[in-house]
């Protein structure tokens, strides 16, 4: 056994004096044992999705494999984003199908077949259907450019979040990561980062500080947590271990 590490218990490994503080999980979301599955899902630009495949690239998200992007816009630069990265990317789109519902299931399916361990949505802008959401219990995540519980819900999106919180006057805004749940960015929260508003800033400006600031360092990190077993959500809030020492 490693030095420093004197009992383990069922799921629970307890370490004495760990490099990282906060370790012990239980019943984390993925166990971490093998390499996360991951699907992204996308809308447009795709630098989100971006920001994850530089992250592989540096080193970081070892424990994930980028498996499968969803778009259902087919000329989503997220898409070619996906190409040049050696993922495979598709589009699910509503104009092909007769119906919600006949596009729904063309959709779950486009995800089932990726057999993923965890959905990201990085700007996707399709309402979800309900049977994928529970299906998926925390294993889909959102990533939204607000400190949530400010600025988000129905029709916040895009620059219309930046602009709001530019027009209340707020010093601070941010980004967060939450679960997807039933509600409109109503999921477990997994991580947040603030972002100072400057003197100047135009709903433009804010919305690029916030997605270099904090989207783009955000949305690895908590991939990173999850893939490491390091989450769990207990009575609907995220309990998580701490990987990231600062940042
Ligand atoms: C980001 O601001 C994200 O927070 C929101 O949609 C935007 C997507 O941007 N959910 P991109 O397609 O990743 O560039």
């Amino acid at each position: 056994m490693t030095a420093g590490c004197d009992k383990i218990v069922k799921d629970k490994i307890a370490i004495d004096n760990p490099v990282f503080d906060n370790l012990v999980i239980d019943n984390p979301v993925f166990d971490g044992k093998r390499k996360l599955r991951v699907l992204v899902c996308v809308s447009g630009g795709g630098t989100n999705l971006q920001a994850l495949i530089d992250a592989k690239k540096a080193g970081r998200l070892a424990n994930t494999e980028l498996v499968r992007v969803i778009s259902n816009k087919a000329d989503a630069y997220a898409l070619e984003r996906a190409e040049k990265a050696g993922i495979e990317g598709i589009c699910v789109s509503p104009k092909n199908f007769a119906d919600r519902e006949a596009f729904h299931r063309a959709f779950l399916s486009a995800v089932e077949e990726a057999e993923p361990d965890l959905i990201v949505l990085a700007g996707f802008l399709v309402v979800l259907p309900a049977e994928m959401i529970s299906r998926y219990r925390n294993r889909i995540i959102n990533i939204h450019p607000s400190l949530i519980p400010s600025f988000c819900g129905k029709g916040f999106y895009g620059l219309k979040v930046h602009e709001e919180a530019l027009a209340r006057g707020v010093k601070v805004t941010g980004a967060t990561v939450h679960f997807v749940d039933e509600g409109t960015d109503t999921g477990p929260i997994i991580l947040q980062k603030p972002v100072a508003v400057q003197e100047g800033d135009t709903p433009e400006s804010l919305q690029r500080r916030v997605m270099e600031e904090a989207e783009w360092v955000l949305l690895p990190k908590a991939i990173e947590l999850i893939a490491s077993g390091l989450v769990s959500v207990v009575e609907g809030r995220v309990l998580h271990g701490n990987l990231f020492k600062s940042g």
